[in-house]
């Protein structure tokens, strides 16, 4: 298994100037050599620039928040893997549950956008999680374990099965998943680590089905609500290899103090 990953999810925000100052504390904090955890930043497409060239020769990696499905053409607005890999870009977080959620992204265009950005040479972080809707639905059916647990891993299931399926064995070390339950996401409610555990387990099971002998290599995330008071107990959690960031990732303070206590 590779380092522990500390993904810092910026969304839309912050300006080019707030970017390039934030991202140089960030690699002046850690230094040069720091190799405790893999760092990430992922700021907005306008931001990748000034943030890319602040953290180079630093061991931070750039990434990108999203990627269209083609490699090129006349797609308005989109901006393609070969585009991203060309600006810096070692990651691309895909099916982010706002992009599923707000924007309409489905499950097929995921898996397009998982293929395309692999074959481009990106590290895709593909991002899978339940809505309120569907945990409360599980645990209506508590009485009965199986239907419970077949109620709460069928939408990661589903999600996980289908961003994979063109993915071939050799192309299992280039994807990280983050498990980010939808109703953690900005809300300051974050699962509990029996929560986290048991959907980190199941996904776990998943990987080893889909990838005989190599699942066990890929990296599981959580991310919701993840902040410098519970970091601590989100890491302890098995099965657990690092954490997706919103909010927290945007205080240079408390993303450093995140990622001093992954980096242990
Ligand atoms: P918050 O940490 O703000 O809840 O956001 C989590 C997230 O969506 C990271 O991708």
């Amino acid at each position: 298994m590779d380092k522990k990953l500390v993904v810092g999810n910026w969304k839309m925000n912050l300006l080019r100037e707030e970017a390039r100052e934030f991202s140089g504390t960030i690699a002046d904090l850690l230094g040069e050599d720091y190799d405790a955890c893999q760092v990430v930043l992922v700021p907005p497409y306008t931001a990748l620039e000034v943030v890319g060239s602040r953290i180079s020769g630093s061991t931070i990696d750039l990434g990108a928040q999203n990627v269209f499905g083609e490699t090129s053409g006349a797609f308005t607005g989109e901006v393609s893997a070969p585009m991203l890999a060309d600006a810096g870009c070692k990651w691309v977080i895909v099916g982010h549950s706002e992009r599923r959620h707000i924007l309409g992204e489905t499950d097929e265009q995921i898996r397009e956008k998982i293929s395309i950005s692999i074959s481009c040479g990106l590290k895709a972080i593909l991002c899978v999680g339940e809505t309120e809707a569907q945990r409360e639905e599980a645990i209506r059916r508590s009485e009965d374990v199986l239907t419970r647990k077949k109620l709460l891993f069928s939408p990661i299931k589903t999600q996980i099965e289908s961003a994979l399926d063109s993915l071939d064995q050799k192309q299992v070390s280039d994807i990280v998943i983050a498990y980010e339950p939808v109703w953690a996401i900005g809300t300051g409610k974050n699962a509990t680590s029996l929560e986290i555990a048991e959907i980190h387990q199941y996904i776990r099971e998943l990987l080893a089905e889909i990838f005989p002998g190599l699942g066990n290599n890929v990296r599981i995330l959580y991310g919701g609500s993840v902040k410098t008071g519970n970091i601590v107990e989100i890491m302890s959690v098995e099965e657990v290899d690092g954490v997706l960031v919103g909010g927290a990732s945007l205080s240079a303070d408390s993303f450093f103090r995140i990622i001093n206590s992954v980096g242990g």
